[in-house]
């Protein structure tokens, strides 16, 4: 299921990969089970992004990002490797002055509301400030997304600014709240 070069890091509930091609099926069911309680906040998908090809595709397109460090698309399995629970993608990667990129995560409806999500992201936000040594994580929001909005907040996301029409979501332009948070290393580093 997995690639020889990825990476694995285990929290209490998951296990967290990089998956490779072969994993195309479970990651496919996870978007199909999760159509309704995605479609609100994330961009329209076309009939093709619910194929077994387009998944396999984007996994093989994740491990080309893994290892040129451009992205790292991270997906939470239960520890029994039966589903996908949940998802999150630190993208467009930049390093040199700047070292930051985008955050965007997603748990599966069942698992919503139980401190997974936090769970995940608080392993791979540790494997980005620390392994990567990424200096600024960026996440942004619409400011209906309660939700995330909490999650973010109690991650130590801060929020710096508002953009308007800032993402295409669900077919419309949708203003944004602007967060990032720093890695926490970098401040006694200045
Ligand atoms: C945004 C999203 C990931 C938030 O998920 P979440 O499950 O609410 O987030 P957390 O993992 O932090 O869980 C927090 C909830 O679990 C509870 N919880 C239980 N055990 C917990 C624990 N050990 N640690 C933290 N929270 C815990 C909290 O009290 C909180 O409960 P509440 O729902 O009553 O407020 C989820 O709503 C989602 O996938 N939405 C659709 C996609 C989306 O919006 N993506 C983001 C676009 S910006």
């Amino acid at each position: 299921m997995k690639s020889s070069k990825t990476i694995t890091l285990r929290t209490q509930r998951t296990t967290i990969e990089i998956l490779g091609e072969s994993a195309a099926g479970l990651m496919l069911d996870f978007y199909l089970s999760n159509k309704e309680h995605l479609t609100v906040w994330e961009p329209q998908r076309s009939e093709q992004f619910y194929t077994l090809e387009n998944w396999r595709k984007s996994l093989r397109e994740n491990q080309a990002l893994l290892e040129s460090k451009k992205g790292f698309r991270f997906s939470a399995l239960n520890h029994d490797r039966t589903e996908v629970v949940g998802q999150c993608n630190f993208s467009n990667v930049v390093h040199g002055a700047f070292q930051a990129c985008n955050l965007g995560y997603a748990i599966a409806s069942k698992y919503q509301g139980q401190g997974m999500m936090s769970e995940i992201l608080t392993a791979c936000l540790g494997y980005i400030f620390d392994e990567q040594n990424l200096h600024r994580v960026m996440a942004n929001h619409m400011p209906s997304n309660i939700r995330s909005a909490a999650l973010l907040e109690r991650l130590g996301f801060e929020k710096e600014g508002y953009a308007k029409s800032c993402l295409m979501i669900n077919g419309r332009w949708e203003d944004h709240v602007l967060t990032a948070k720093i890695n926490p290393k970098h401040f006694d580093a200045v």
